[in-house]
């Protein structure tokens, strides 16, 4: 099983940005979290992290060209406008899971919104890294679903 990890915009600022909101550990911290989980859980995992949108539609496409069984995404402060992200992931059939570190709905009102999770199967917001963790649990999870019926 395959799982691409996106993280968008200033995720790799994390330790440096907004401590009291994302904690202080860092980027490289979050990315050694994703591959132990993975390497637990027998997943091979592609982290990735771009600032810019049209890099991380590039990523959204090559991961459906490469066939990868799922897709965890962190679209940063896209999540809140970007329907090009949106359309991206619309555009693609693999398991779909956006994550966020804080929890958006508890946050400033611009926050709340997401327009593009209703292009993905689930988001999980709040739990810093285990946000990560229970991603892949859930796409873990729903292939194998696949793969019993
Ligand atoms: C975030 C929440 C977004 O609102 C913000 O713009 C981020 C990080 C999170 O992980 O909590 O960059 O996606």
């Amino acid at each position: 099983m395959r799982i691409v990890v996106l993280n968008g915009p200033n995720l790799n600022f994390l330790g440096i940005r907004e401590v009291g909101v994302y904690g202080t550990s860092g980027y490289e911290e979050l990315v050694s979290s994703i591959k132990k989980k993975a390497e637990k859980m027998d997943i091979q995992v592609d982290v990735y992290q771009r600032n810019s949108e049209g890099e991380l539609i590039d990523l959204i496409q090559q991961a459906h060209y490469d066939k990868a069984d799922g897709i965890i995404i962190n679209p940063g402060a896209y999540t809140h406008y970007s329907y090009a992200l949106h359309d991206a992931l619309a555009s693609v059939s693999m398991t779909k899971i956006e994550v966020h570190l804080s929890n958006i709905h508890k946050r400033e009102a611009f926050r709340h919104v997401s327009v593009t999770a209703s292009a993905c199967d689930g988001q999980i917001a709040g739990l810093g890294f285990l946000s990560y963790q229970l991603a892949m649990e859930a796409i873990m999870d729903k292939c194998s679903g696949q793969a019993d019926s």
